[in-house]
């Protein structure tokens, strides 16, 4: 019997107000069009317990975090969410298409939080190993644009209630992030018109997805 094809991992990233939303279900339209099993996934959570995780970040409260507290979350929210639904999708087969994954980290816990990279790396080591995304998305636009359109849909999270400088080294990190490893990233001018960042979306998958249909899956 033949070894089993691994899936695909493919991450959508970006700051507040992007339209990963949107977009997400874009690309479920293209994948369903191209019969490719997948599930879609978000970060922080993905599971009932690392969605507990996520509530424990997102929420404000009169406590402030302490940016350690805060990374080590992130990443047990991320252990569980391999462990029970990432790893055994990939190993079927399954493409898992994720709103956030690591990238996210070293935007926010790096760039915004100001935590060494080096410890971010570590603890992605310990719990990811090797596995890394396929190919992974960056809706990037001007951080108030986004901040006015995360402003719009009403409360706020504990994150959204930062400020723009903070975003704008989020965005700044996400931007470096793709210069040390171009091959994996699609820069996507989330400011367009959706039309035009959809088109874009489908051109970056393009090669994933043919790969897909025409070889042996693989
Ligand atoms: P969301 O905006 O995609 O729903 O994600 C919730 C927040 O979690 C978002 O403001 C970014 C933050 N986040 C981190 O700070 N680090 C991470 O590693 C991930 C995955 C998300």
């Amino acid at each position: 019997m033949s070894e089993q094809v691994r899936g695909r991992f493919i991450t959508v990233e970006g700051t507040e107000g992007v339209g990963k939303s949107t977009n997400i279900a874009f690309i479920q339209t293209l994948l369903d069009k191209a019969n490719i099993p997948h599930i879609v996934s978000r970060e922080p959570g993905g599971t009932p317990l690392a969605e507990e995780i996520r509530n424990v970040l997102v929420v404000p409260r009169d406590e402030s975090m302490s940016e350690l507290t805060e990374l080590l979350l992130v990443f047990a929210a991320r252990a569980q969410h391999l462990k029970s639904l990432i790893e055994p999708a990939l190993a079927k087969g399954v493409w898992v298409l994720c709103d956030r994954f690591t990238d996210a980290t070293f935007a926010y816990q790096g760039g915004g939080r100001g935590l060494s990279e080096a410890a971010i790396e570590q603890l992605q080591e310990l719990v990811q190993g090797s596995l890394r995304p396929d190919c992974t998305l960056l809706l990037d636009a001007p951080v108030d644009i986004g901040m006015a359109r995360a402003g719009a849909r009403g409360a706020l999270d504990r994150f959204e209630q930062e400020k723009q400088v903070f975003f704008d080294k989020v965005r700044s990190a996400y931007l470096q992030r793709v210069e040390r490893e171009p091959a994996r990233f699609a820069v996507v001018d989330a400011s367009a018109e959706l039309d035009t960042v959809q088109r874009e979306i489908a051109l970056a998958l393009k090669p994933l997805i043919e790969l897909y249909n025409g070889g042996a899956h693989g």
